[in-house]
Protein backbone atom coordinates (compact mmCIF):
# COMPACT_ATOMS: atom_id res chain seq x y z
CA UNK A 1 0.00 0.00 0.00
CA UNK A 2 1.38 3.69 -1.09
CA UNK A 3 1.84 4.93 2.64
CA UNK A 4 1.65 8.40 1.87
CA UNK A 5 -1.52 8.26 -0.06
CA UNK A 6 -4.54 9.28 0.71
CA UNK A 7 -7.54 7.77 1.97
CA UNK A 8 -11.79 8.00 1.25
CA UNK A 9 -14.55 5.85 3.16
CA UNK A 10 -18.14 5.55 1.62
CA UNK A 11 -20.67 4.02 3.49
CA UNK A 12 -23.76 3.24 2.59
CA UNK A 13 -26.28 2.86 4.87
CA UNK A 14 -29.18 0.64 3.61
CA UNK A 15 -32.34 -0.40 4.56
CA UNK A 16 -31.43 -3.93 4.97
CA UNK A 17 -27.52 -3.64 4.64
CA UNK A 18 -24.57 -1.36 5.27
CA UNK A 19 -21.52 -1.48 3.60
CA UNK A 20 -18.24 0.37 3.86
CA UNK A 21 -15.43 0.69 0.60
CA UNK A 22 -12.08 2.67 1.89
CA UNK A 23 -10.18 3.83 -1.18
CA UNK A 24 -6.86 5.23 -1.26
CA UNK A 25 -5.51 7.78 -4.12
CA UNK A 26 -2.54 6.44 -5.56
CA UNK A 27 0.58 8.80 -6.53
CA UNK A 28 -0.21 7.89 -10.53
CA UNK A 29 -4.19 9.33 -9.67
CA UNK A 30 -5.50 5.96 -9.73
CA UNK A 31 -7.81 4.66 -7.46
CA UNK A 32 -7.58 1.12 -5.34
CA UNK A 33 -10.23 -0.35 -2.85
CA UNK A 34 -7.72 -1.12 0.38
CA UNK A 35 -11.08 -2.04 2.21
CA UNK A 36 -14.56 -3.10 2.07
CA UNK A 37 -17.02 -5.14 4.18
CA UNK A 38 -21.12 -5.33 4.66
CA UNK A 39 -23.55 -6.50 7.17
CA UNK A 40 -27.43 -6.56 8.02
CA UNK A 41 -28.80 -3.14 9.21
CA UNK A 42 -31.47 -2.64 11.87
CA UNK A 43 -33.83 0.00 13.01
CA UNK A 44 -34.10 1.66 9.13
CA UNK A 45 -37.60 1.78 7.35
CA UNK A 46 -38.10 2.35 3.83
CA UNK A 47 -34.52 3.87 3.89
CA UNK A 48 -34.61 6.39 6.56
CA UNK A 49 -34.06 5.61 10.21
CA UNK A 50 -37.02 4.59 12.54
CA UNK A 51 -34.36 3.92 15.65
CA UNK A 52 -30.72 5.18 16.05
CA UNK A 53 -29.02 2.36 18.13
CA UNK A 54 -29.69 -0.41 15.38
CA UNK A 55 -27.79 1.10 12.31
CA UNK A 56 -25.27 2.59 14.44
CA UNK A 57 -24.64 -0.54 15.93
CA UNK A 58 -24.93 -1.90 12.14
CA UNK A 59 -22.32 0.63 11.12
CA UNK A 60 -19.87 0.20 14.45
CA UNK A 61 -19.76 -3.80 13.70
CA UNK A 62 -19.08 -3.91 10.44
CA UNK A 63 -16.63 -1.13 10.21
CA UNK A 64 -14.16 -3.37 12.44
CA UNK A 65 -13.38 -5.68 9.65
CA UNK A 66 -13.30 -2.74 7.50
CA UNK A 67 -10.53 -1.23 9.59
CA UNK A 68 -8.15 -4.17 9.96
CA UNK A 69 -7.89 -5.20 6.11
CA UNK A 70 -6.99 -1.69 5.70
CA UNK A 71 -4.92 -1.15 8.51
CA UNK A 72 -6.67 2.65 9.18
CA UNK A 73 -9.47 4.12 11.04
CA UNK A 74 -12.15 5.18 9.96
CA UNK A 75 -13.39 8.53 11.59
CA UNK A 76 -14.91 10.19 8.56
CA UNK A 77 -16.78 9.18 5.72
CA UNK A 78 -19.16 10.04 2.74
CA UNK A 79 -22.59 8.70 4.05
CA UNK A 80 -25.40 7.67 1.61
CA UNK A 81 -29.05 9.51 2.13
CA UNK A 82 -32.24 7.09 1.16
CA UNK A 83 -35.61 7.21 1.57
CA UNK A 84 -38.81 8.66 -0.49
CA UNK A 85 -38.13 12.39 0.66
CA UNK A 86 -35.44 12.61 -0.96
CA UNK A 87 -36.18 14.87 -4.33
CA UNK A 88 -34.66 16.96 -6.75
CA UNK A 89 -36.20 20.51 -7.56
CA UNK A 90 -35.08 23.10 -10.81
CA UNK A 91 -34.45 26.34 -9.36
CA UNK A 92 -32.96 29.55 -10.69
CA UNK A 93 -31.14 33.12 -9.19
CA UNK A 94 -30.43 35.78 -10.76
CA UNK A 95 -27.69 38.68 -9.20
CA UNK A 96 -26.22 42.01 -10.82
CA UNK A 97 -22.97 42.46 -11.99
CA UNK A 98 -22.71 45.72 -10.90
CA UNK A 99 -20.82 46.83 -14.61
CA UNK A 100 -20.07 45.80 -17.71
CA UNK A 101 -16.56 45.13 -17.36
CA UNK A 102 -16.94 43.20 -14.03
CA UNK A 103 -15.13 40.01 -14.31
CA UNK A 104 -16.87 37.24 -12.34
CA UNK A 105 -15.18 35.93 -9.47
CA UNK A 106 -16.21 33.08 -6.78
CA UNK A 107 -17.42 35.50 -4.96
CA UNK A 108 -19.89 36.27 -7.29
CA UNK A 109 -20.94 32.30 -8.11
CA UNK A 110 -21.89 32.20 -4.27
CA UNK A 111 -24.06 35.51 -4.65
CA UNK A 112 -25.91 33.54 -7.60
CA UNK A 113 -26.38 30.18 -5.64
CA UNK A 114 -27.60 31.75 -2.60
CA UNK A 115 -30.32 33.83 -5.17
CA UNK A 116 -30.87 30.09 -6.30
CA UNK A 117 -31.94 28.61 -3.42
CA UNK A 118 -32.66 30.87 -0.44
CA UNK A 119 -36.31 30.75 0.21
CA UNK A 120 -36.76 28.73 -2.14
CA UNK A 121 -36.81 25.29 -0.57
CA UNK A 122 -39.24 25.01 2.42
CA UNK A 123 -37.64 25.83 6.03
CA UNK A 124 -38.49 21.73 7.21
CA UNK A 125 -36.31 20.40 4.18
CA UNK A 126 -32.37 19.97 4.50
CA UNK A 127 -30.54 21.37 1.05
CA UNK A 128 -28.22 18.25 0.05
CA UNK A 129 -26.19 19.82 -3.10
CA UNK A 130 -26.74 22.93 -5.06
CA UNK A 131 -25.41 21.12 -8.98
CA UNK A 132 -25.24 24.17 -11.37
CA UNK A 133 -26.66 22.79 -15.11
CA UNK A 134 -26.01 26.39 -16.77
CA UNK A 135 -25.79 30.14 -16.42
CA UNK A 136 -26.54 32.73 -18.67
CA UNK A 137 -24.51 35.90 -19.33
CA UNK A 138 -26.95 38.70 -19.90
CA UNK A 139 -28.37 37.49 -23.11
CA UNK A 140 -25.80 34.45 -23.48
CA UNK A 141 -27.68 31.18 -22.25
CA UNK A 142 -25.53 27.47 -21.93
CA UNK A 143 -22.49 28.63 -20.23
CA UNK A 144 -21.13 25.86 -18.21
CA UNK A 145 -17.90 27.76 -16.24
CA UNK A 146 -18.36 31.33 -16.49
CA UNK A 147 -15.47 32.69 -14.16
CA UNK A 148 -13.42 35.17 -15.37
CA UNK A 149 -15.75 36.22 -17.82
CA UNK A 150 -17.66 39.54 -18.27
CA UNK A 151 -21.07 40.75 -18.09
CA UNK A 152 -23.40 42.67 -16.17
CA UNK A 153 -26.15 39.86 -15.00
CA UNK A 154 -25.62 36.53 -14.16
CA UNK A 155 -28.10 34.06 -14.06
CA UNK A 156 -27.78 30.20 -12.61
CA UNK A 157 -29.92 27.29 -13.51
CA UNK A 158 -29.29 24.57 -11.10
CA UNK A 159 -30.62 21.54 -9.81
CA UNK A 160 -31.38 21.35 -5.58
CA UNK A 161 -31.36 18.32 -3.96
CA UNK A 162 -33.03 18.15 -0.91
CA UNK A 163 -34.91 15.49 2.36
CA UNK A 164 -36.58 16.26 4.91
CA UNK A 165 -34.09 17.77 7.49
CA UNK A 166 -35.42 15.21 10.41
CA UNK A 167 -33.99 12.50 7.93
CA UNK A 168 -30.75 14.11 7.42
CA UNK A 169 -30.30 14.90 11.07
CA UNK A 170 -31.55 11.39 12.41
CA UNK A 171 -28.90 10.00 9.99
CA UNK A 172 -26.16 12.22 11.27
CA UNK A 173 -26.96 11.28 15.12
CA UNK A 174 -26.40 7.75 13.79
CA UNK A 175 -23.24 8.40 12.10
CA UNK A 176 -22.43 10.53 15.59
CA UNK A 177 -23.09 7.45 17.50
CA UNK A 178 -20.65 5.40 15.55
CA UNK A 179 -18.21 7.67 15.87
CA UNK A 180 -18.16 8.89 11.99
CA UNK A 181 -18.20 12.28 11.02
CA UNK A 182 -19.82 12.87 7.51
CA UNK A 183 -18.15 14.67 5.25
CA UNK A 184 -21.22 14.72 2.99
CA UNK A 185 -24.30 12.93 2.61
CA UNK A 186 -25.20 12.02 -1.21
CA UNK A 187 -28.90 9.92 -2.22
CA UNK A 188 -27.81 6.61 -2.57
CA UNK A 189 -28.91 6.27 -6.12
CA UNK A 190 -26.59 9.12 -6.83
CA UNK A 191 -23.30 7.99 -5.49
CA UNK A 192 -24.27 4.01 -6.86
CA UNK A 193 -24.56 6.62 -10.72
CA UNK A 194 -21.02 7.50 -10.00
CA UNK A 195 -19.55 4.09 -9.41
CA UNK A 196 -20.48 2.72 -12.55
CA UNK A 197 -21.36 5.66 -15.46
CA UNK A 198 -19.25 6.90 -17.91
CA UNK A 199 -18.67 10.35 -18.73
CA UNK A 200 -20.18 9.75 -22.42
CA UNK A 201 -23.32 8.16 -20.67
CA UNK A 202 -23.92 11.02 -18.18
CA UNK A 203 -23.79 13.11 -21.11
CA UNK A 204 -25.86 11.95 -23.90
CA UNK A 205 -28.39 11.03 -20.89
CA UNK A 206 -28.99 8.24 -18.61
CA UNK A 207 -31.07 6.88 -15.54
CA UNK A 208 -29.69 4.57 -13.23
CA UNK A 209 -32.15 2.53 -11.37
CA UNK A 210 -30.64 1.25 -7.57
CA UNK A 211 -33.31 -1.13 -7.07
CA UNK A 212 -32.65 -1.72 -3.07
CA UNK A 213 -34.44 -4.17 -0.32
CA UNK A 214 -36.96 -1.69 0.42
CA UNK A 215 -36.58 1.29 -1.49
CA UNK A 216 -36.64 1.92 -5.48
CA UNK A 217 -34.17 5.13 -6.45
CA UNK A 218 -33.72 6.63 -9.83
CA UNK A 219 -31.25 9.45 -10.94
CA UNK A 220 -31.23 10.71 -14.06
CA UNK A 221 -27.84 12.38 -15.98
CA UNK A 222 -27.24 14.72 -18.90
CA UNK A 223 -25.04 16.77 -20.22
CA UNK A 224 -22.77 15.58 -17.96
CA UNK A 225 -24.97 16.70 -14.61
CA UNK A 226 -27.43 15.39 -12.77
CA UNK A 227 -31.05 15.97 -13.77
CA UNK A 228 -33.57 14.79 -11.52
CA UNK A 229 -33.91 12.57 -8.13
CA UNK A 230 -36.67 10.56 -7.03
CA UNK A 231 -37.12 7.51 -4.58
CA UNK A 232 -39.67 5.18 -4.68
CA UNK A 233 -40.83 3.23 -1.02
CA UNK A 234 -40.83 -0.22 -2.92
CA UNK A 235 -38.43 -2.69 -3.27
CA UNK A 236 -36.97 -6.27 -3.81
CA UNK A 237 -38.04 -7.38 -0.34
CA UNK A 238 -41.60 -6.81 -1.46
CA UNK A 239 -41.49 -9.57 -3.69
CA UNK A 240 -40.21 -12.06 -0.81
CA UNK A 241 -43.11 -10.70 1.50
CA UNK A 242 -45.50 -11.51 -1.51
CA UNK A 243 -43.88 -14.40 -1.68
CA UNK A 244 -44.21 -15.60 1.38
CA UNK A 245 -48.15 -14.29 1.90
CA UNK A 246 -49.25 -15.67 -1.47
CA UNK A 247 -47.21 -19.41 -0.93
CA UNK A 248 -48.02 -19.49 3.14
CA UNK A 249 -44.12 -19.82 3.73
CA UNK A 250 -41.60 -18.12 5.79
CA UNK A 251 -39.92 -15.27 4.19
CA UNK A 252 -36.64 -17.14 4.67
CA UNK A 253 -37.87 -19.75 2.39
CA UNK A 254 -39.77 -17.01 0.30
CA UNK A 255 -36.18 -15.56 -0.12
CA UNK A 256 -34.77 -18.39 -1.27
CA UNK A 257 -37.26 -18.93 -3.81
CA UNK A 258 -37.01 -15.40 -4.99
CA UNK A 259 -32.89 -15.76 -5.41
CA UNK A 260 -32.85 -19.25 -6.86
CA UNK A 261 -35.53 -19.49 -9.06
CA UNK A 262 -37.53 -16.30 -9.76
CA UNK A 263 -36.78 -14.87 -13.02
CA UNK A 264 -37.23 -11.56 -15.31
CA UNK A 265 -37.99 -13.87 -18.27
CA UNK A 266 -41.15 -16.37 -19.17
CA UNK A 267 -40.09 -19.74 -18.89
CA UNK A 268 -42.08 -21.99 -20.20
CA UNK A 269 -40.98 -25.05 -17.98
CA UNK A 270 -44.04 -26.50 -16.32
CA UNK A 271 -41.48 -28.24 -14.25
CA UNK A 272 -42.56 -26.78 -10.40
CA UNK A 273 -40.40 -25.54 -8.01
CA UNK A 274 -39.27 -27.93 -5.03
CA UNK A 275 -37.62 -26.65 -2.04
CA UNK A 276 -35.86 -27.77 1.05
CA UNK A 277 -36.84 -26.69 4.58
CA UNK A 278 -35.02 -29.20 6.89
CA UNK A 279 -35.98 -32.52 6.25
CA UNK A 280 -39.82 -30.99 4.57
CA UNK A 281 -40.00 -31.11 0.69
CA UNK A 282 -42.02 -27.94 -0.35
CA UNK A 283 -43.35 -28.27 -3.85
CA UNK A 284 -44.74 -25.08 -5.57
CA UNK A 285 -46.00 -24.76 -9.08
CA UNK A 286 -43.52 -21.87 -11.06
CA UNK A 287 -46.47 -19.89 -12.52
CA UNK A 288 -47.86 -19.07 -9.36
CA UNK A 289 -44.42 -18.28 -8.34
CA UNK A 290 -43.53 -16.15 -11.43
CA UNK A 291 -46.76 -14.60 -11.49
CA UNK A 292 -46.57 -13.16 -7.54
CA UNK A 293 -43.17 -11.70 -8.56
CA UNK A 294 -43.34 -10.29 -11.35
CA UNK A 295 -46.42 -8.95 -10.47
CA UNK A 296 -44.51 -6.98 -8.47
CA UNK A 297 -41.31 -6.42 -10.39
CA UNK A 298 -43.94 -4.76 -12.77
CA UNK A 299 -45.44 -2.48 -10.09
CA UNK A 300 -41.83 -1.24 -9.31
CA UNK A 301 -40.57 -0.52 -13.32
CA UNK A 302 -43.87 0.77 -13.61
CA UNK A 303 -42.47 3.62 -10.54
CA UNK A 304 -39.66 4.37 -12.25
CA UNK A 305 -41.40 4.79 -15.28
CA UNK A 306 -43.45 7.32 -13.55
CA UNK A 307 -40.50 8.74 -12.43
CA UNK A 308 -39.16 9.21 -15.65
CA UNK A 309 -42.05 10.73 -16.54
CA UNK A 310 -42.00 13.18 -14.13
CA UNK A 311 -38.60 13.81 -14.86
CA UNK A 312 -39.42 14.61 -18.55
CA UNK A 313 -36.45 11.54 -19.65
CA UNK A 314 -39.41 8.30 -20.63
CA UNK A 315 -37.94 7.57 -24.17
CA UNK A 316 -35.19 10.33 -23.86
CA UNK A 317 -32.43 7.99 -22.78
CA UNK A 318 -29.91 7.31 -25.56
CA UNK A 319 -27.62 5.45 -22.94
CA UNK A 320 -30.43 4.00 -21.42
CA UNK A 321 -31.04 2.47 -18.02
CA UNK A 322 -28.36 1.31 -15.46
CA UNK A 323 -29.35 -1.51 -13.00
CA UNK A 324 -27.61 -1.37 -9.40
CA UNK A 325 -28.53 -2.69 -6.20
CA UNK A 326 -29.23 -6.37 -4.20
CA UNK A 327 -32.36 -6.55 -6.56
CA UNK A 328 -30.36 -6.36 -9.60
CA UNK A 329 -29.37 -9.38 -9.03
CA UNK A 330 -32.40 -10.89 -10.03
CA UNK A 331 -32.07 -13.30 -13.21
CA UNK A 332 -33.13 -11.97 -16.26
CA UNK A 333 -33.91 -8.56 -14.80
CA UNK A 334 -32.70 -6.71 -17.62
CA UNK A 335 -35.00 -8.00 -20.28
CA UNK A 336 -38.34 -7.95 -17.78
CA UNK A 337 -37.14 -4.30 -17.19
CA UNK A 338 -36.76 -3.39 -21.04
CA UNK A 339 -40.12 -4.28 -21.54
CA UNK A 340 -42.26 -2.25 -19.14
CA UNK A 341 -39.69 0.74 -19.48
CA UNK A 342 -39.46 0.21 -23.47
CA UNK A 343 -36.12 1.36 -22.86
CA UNK A 344 -32.49 -0.62 -23.66
CA UNK A 345 -31.35 -2.02 -19.28
CA UNK A 346 -28.40 -3.25 -18.07
CA UNK A 347 -26.87 -4.18 -14.88
CA UNK A 348 -23.85 -2.64 -13.89
CA UNK A 349 -21.25 -2.92 -10.79
CA UNK A 350 -18.42 -0.92 -9.88
CA UNK A 351 -14.84 -2.10 -11.76
CA UNK A 352 -11.46 -0.66 -12.91
CA UNK A 353 -10.29 -0.30 -9.17
CA UNK A 354 -6.97 -1.36 -8.09
CA UNK A 355 -6.08 -3.56 -5.01
CA UNK A 356 -8.65 -5.77 -3.61
CA UNK A 357 -11.75 -4.30 -6.17
CA UNK A 358 -12.78 -7.91 -7.42
CA UNK A 359 -14.53 -8.65 -4.27
CA UNK A 360 -16.92 -6.32 -4.57
CA UNK A 361 -17.48 -6.25 -8.00
CA UNK A 362 -20.65 -6.25 -7.41
CA UNK A 363 -24.32 -4.45 -8.24
CA UNK A 364 -24.96 -3.97 -4.53
CA UNK A 365 -21.91 -2.24 -3.57
CA UNK A 366 -21.80 0.52 -6.56
CA UNK A 367 -23.39 3.22 -3.79
CA UNK A 368 -20.55 2.36 -1.32
CA UNK A 369 -17.86 2.53 -3.99
CA UNK A 370 -19.24 5.96 -5.34
CA UNK A 371 -19.26 7.40 -1.79
CA UNK A 372 -15.58 6.24 -1.40
CA UNK A 373 -14.73 8.02 -4.98
CA UNK A 374 -16.09 10.89 -4.18
CA UNK A 375 -14.65 10.99 -0.81
CA UNK A 376 -11.53 9.87 -1.83
CA UNK A 377 -11.65 12.39 -4.74
CA UNK A 378 -13.10 15.42 -3.36
CA UNK A 379 -13.26 14.91 0.10
CA UNK A 380 -9.74 16.27 0.90
CA UNK A 381 -8.55 13.07 1.45
CA UNK A 382 -5.79 12.55 4.48
CA UNK A 383 -3.32 10.08 5.27
CA UNK A 384 -5.59 8.24 7.90
CA UNK A 385 -4.23 7.21 11.23
CA UNK A 386 -3.21 3.84 11.98
CA UNK A 387 -5.12 3.07 14.97
CA UNK A 388 -8.34 0.59 15.52
CA UNK A 389 -11.43 1.43 16.23
CA UNK A 390 -11.71 0.64 19.84
CA UNK A 391 -15.68 -0.48 19.51
CA UNK A 392 -16.02 -2.26 16.49
CA UNK A 393 -12.96 -4.28 17.44
CA UNK A 394 -14.44 -7.76 17.41
CA UNK A 395 -16.06 -9.59 15.18
CA UNK A 396 -19.36 -9.26 17.58
CA UNK A 397 -18.18 -5.81 18.09
CA UNK A 398 -17.70 -3.76 21.66
CA UNK A 399 -20.69 -1.40 20.72
CA UNK A 400 -21.64 -1.72 24.24
CA UNK A 401 -19.15 1.15 25.09
CA UNK A 402 -19.68 3.63 23.12
CA UNK A 403 -23.77 3.02 23.00
CA UNK A 404 -23.83 2.72 26.63
CA UNK A 405 -21.96 5.90 26.94
CA UNK A 406 -24.51 7.76 24.82
CA UNK A 407 -27.49 6.42 25.13
CA UNK A 408 -27.30 6.07 28.65
CA UNK A 409 -27.43 1.95 28.71
CA UNK A 410 -30.09 1.37 26.13
N1 LIG B 1 -29.16 -13.09 -5.94
C1 LIG B 1 -30.22 -12.32 -5.70
N2 LIG B 1 -31.36 -12.48 -6.43
C2 LIG B 1 -32.43 -11.70 -6.18
N3 LIG B 1 -32.48 -10.74 -5.25
C3 LIG B 1 -31.38 -10.55 -4.49
C4 LIG B 1 -30.20 -11.32 -4.68
N4 LIG B 1 -29.28 -10.90 -3.79
C5 LIG B 1 -29.85 -9.89 -3.07
N5 LIG B 1 -31.11 -9.69 -3.49
C6 LIG B 1 -32.08 -8.73 -2.94
O1 LIG B 1 -31.49 -7.45 -2.86
C7 LIG B 1 -32.09 -6.71 -1.79
C8 LIG B 1 -31.02 -6.04 -0.97
O2 LIG B 1 -30.40 -5.12 -1.79
P1 LIG B 1 -29.51 -3.94 -1.17
O3 LIG B 1 -28.49 -4.51 -0.27
O4 LIG B 1 -29.05 -3.11 -2.33
O5 LIG B 1 -30.60 -3.17 -0.31
P2 LIG B 1 -30.40 -2.00 0.76
O6 LIG B 1 -29.40 -1.03 0.25
O7 LIG B 1 -30.16 -2.58 2.10
O8 LIG B 1 -31.88 -1.37 0.77
P3 LIG B 1 -32.40 0.08 0.31
O9 LIG B 1 -31.47 0.58 -0.76
O10 LIG B 1 -33.79 -0.16 -0.21
O11 LIG B 1 -32.38 0.93 1.54
C9 LIG B 1 -32.91 -7.70 -0.97
O12 LIG B 1 -34.29 -7.53 -1.25
C10 LIG B 1 -32.43 -9.06 -1.50
O13 LIG B 1 -33.44 -10.03 -1.45
MG1 LIG C 1 -29.45 0.66 -1.00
Amino acid sequence: MDESAGFGVGIDVGTENVRAVVMSLNKDGSLAVVGYNEGKNAGMRKGTVANLTGPAEAIDRMLGEVERMSGYQVTKAYVSINGANVMSAKADGMIALGGIDHEITYDDMERVENAAVVGRVPANRTILDVLPLSYTLDEQDGIKDPIGMTGSRLVMNASVISVLAPTAANLAKVAECAKIDVQKMVPSVVAAARAVLSEKQMENGVAVVDLGSATTSVAVFEEGDLQYVGVIPIGANNITNDLAIMLQIDTDTAEDIKRRFVTGSFDDSDKDIIVRKGREELTFPREEVYQVAQDRLKEIFLGVKNELKTAHYDHRLPEGIVLVGGGAKMREISAFAKEVLEASVRVAMPKGFGGVADAIEKPEYAAAVGLAMMATLEGGAAPAKKQKRKSGGGKQGKSGGIFAKIFGGF
